[in-house]
């Protein structure tokens, strides 16, 4: 029998299911290192930190957008498609970010915002001012702005209505978000060549994945409500049938947020595949949920009805991101809770949401911090890291909009907390200088000399869920226990049977205490009778379950376990 070498880009390991292994980390390139000291991060601040990125066990950065852009978005207000911000460097600067992240074996995700453009794109210029020309019907235009009164306002912080009035061309056009975001318009097939145009580009230059940023929203009809409406499923599918004949082993991310069963309609079938991962939703609030109201049952309720997924694809678990930590997808009841625990002061919402980062969120607890990290880390699917929190950095709610969550990355105590040498009163944003998150003790360097620094915890927790591929790609099942505080589920993966470098067959029991006092648990595992436990982290072997399938456990204060399940012992 005779092995033929799998075909290999530079560096990378040629794995088709490595969406579903991997952790990734959100990096804004605004915020992370500024190389050339103008006091806006950069490619090149980037590329000088992918050792950093290495050491912390992130197989793929997710980079939201860096084009050309007036930047009244964060860049998802997009003028040129196909260029990059001059603040953020050159194509080659790119290039060079993508090669050097390969011969690491870490890929590189681009947000991909096609729902719409800046009114500063090139596309809307003309659309607007000659309504017969080329790109006349690329935007959705209306004499009246009573259309599509079921399609709900997103910001509802800033805009009133979908529509606004262009004195050029005297319509109204149609907005999802920003009223200088026109949506484009889906029903001109010219659109789609477009699109397809810029995926092929980039797809071209060597990125690994597209996040499709607002994918529910391109059609909107006088029947639906604009979200996750047929024709949208099917350019999602022409997009799929694209990117899998001529980018095989690329990755499309679909961010909708929605619930369960609407998401994962972005999946699509085995037969019409849509995206490969999908971000989730509705699992992300009721994390924070349980963290304060005490109770699993929340949680438990959503994993159950978190329905089967295609084979080959992946939710995207994460705790925050750049955004708000959107509330849409909780009752009306659970909201105000919510804000009540986390967002007493108005300062700290945003459209429906809250508009602060991990660490402020908990506290600054680390039993919490831990806690969060341990649920992220053993979900199904693959976990998102935003960049920063894996020192527990802080936020400025001083700051407008969702700037709040996006401020320099903190590398060390230095002027400017190391992130660029500009005059301070020059940076995009100003540092963290509060009490608790001041940046001269919250900072990369400090933490890096501190062996029990959350960094060195954030790390160690990434390395040991890497090597037990069962958290990225084995089943989750919810098992009961009798404590209202504790949520357990075994993850189970029963090997990839292959004879050479396959995954080995695991099951994994996590049990998580969302109790602020100690407590005693009793859970079923009456699969696993007589079966040996063992710690992930240290080894150590634990009460073994009884041949009646149930096992005692004691946690501490806001903790978890992670245990491999052992053969049982019989006789
Ligand atoms: C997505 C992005 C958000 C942006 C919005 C409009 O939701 O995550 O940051 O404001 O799209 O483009």
């Amino acid at each position: 029998m005779t092995f033929t070498a799998p075909i290999q880009l530079p560096g990378l390991t040629l794995d088709p299911q490595w969406y579903r292994k991997s952790v990734f980390y959100e990096v804004m390139v605004r915020s992370f290192v500024d190389s050339n000291g103008d006091g806006t991060g950069d490619l090149g601040g980037l590329i000088g930190k992918l050792d950093y990125l290495q050491w912390l066990g992130v197989d793929a950065l997710w980079i939201p957008p860096i084009f050309s852009s007036p930047m009244r978005d964060g860049g998802y207000d997009i003028a040129d498609y196909k260029s990059i911000l001059p603040d953020f460097g050159t194509i080659d600067e790119f290039r060079e970010l993508v090669t050097k992240a390969h011969e690491r074996n870490m890929r590189i995700v681009i947000d991909f915002v096609i729902n719409h453009t800046s009114d500063a794109h090139e596309w809307f210029q003309q659309s607007r001012s000659d309504p017969d020309g080329p790109y006349g019907d690329f935007y959705v235009w209306s004499d009246t702005d009573e259309k599509w009164k079921d399609i709900r306002v997103i910001f509802v912080d800033t805009e009133e209505s979908n529509w606004t009035f262009d004195p050029v061309r005297r319509q109204f056009f149609f907005h999802r978000f920003f009223s200088h975001q026109p949506d484009l318009n889906f029903n001109n097939p010219a659109v789609h060549d477009a699109v397809f145009d810029v995926v092929r580009h980039w797809l071209g230059l060597g990125v690994d994945g597209l996040r499709l940023d607002a994918i529910p929203y391109l059609y909107e009809s006088d029947e639906g409500n604009g979200e996750g409406e047929p024709p949208t499923h099917e350019f999602v599918k022409r997009l799929r049938a694209m990117v899998d004949q001529e980018f095989p082993g690329r990755v499309l991310i679909a961010e909708a947020n929605q619930w369960p069963q609407e998401v994962v309609a972005f999946f699509g079938t085995e037969e019409e595949p849509e995206c490969h991962m999908a971000f989730d939703f509705p699992v992300m609030p009721r994390i924070f949920y349980s963290l304060r109201s005490q109770s699993a049952a929340e949680l438990e309720r959503i994993l159950a009805e978190t329905v089967d997924i295609p084979e080959g694809s992946a939710w995207g678990v994460f705790l925050r991101n750049h955004d708000e930590l959107t509330l849409e997808m909780v009752s009306e009841e659970y909201r105000q809770a919510m804000y009540g625990w986390y967002a007493y002061d108005p300062r700290m919402r945003s459209n429906i949401g809250i508009r602060r980062r991990l660490a402020p969120l908990l506290d600054n607890s680390r039993a919490e911090l831990e806690l969060a990290h341990a649920l992220l880390f053993a979900l199904k699917g693959s976990p998102f890291l935003y960049y920063g929190d894996e020192i527990g950095m802080g936020d400025n709610i001083w700051l407008p909009d969702r700037d709040a969550s996006r401020t320099p990355m903190q590398w060390t105590p230095d002027r400017n907390a190391g992130f660029s040498t500009a005059d301070p009163g020059k940076l995009y944003l100003p540092v963290i200088q509060s009490l608790v998150y001041n940046y001269n003790l919250v900072n990369v360097e400090s933490q890096l000399a501190q062996s029990r620094s959350l960094l060195h915890w954030v790390r160690n927790v990434i390395h040991v869920r890497k090597s037990h591929v069962a958290f990225g790609l084995g089943s989750l099942e919810v098992v009961s226990t009798n404590h209202d505080s504790v949520l357990a589920f075994v993850r189970d993966y029963e090997g990839s049977g292959a004879p050479f470098g396959g995954d080995a067959a695991e099951s994994i029991l996590c049990v998580f205490s969302f109790a602020h006092n100690p407590v005693s648990v009793t859970v079923q595992l009456p699969e696993h009778a007589g079966a040996p436990l063992y710690d992930l982290f240290g080894g150590a072997e634990f009460p073994t379950v009884g041949e009646d399938g149930a096992v005692t456990l004691t946690l501490a204060t806001q903790s978890f376990y992670w245990l491999h399940i052992g053969t049982p012992r019989r006789g």
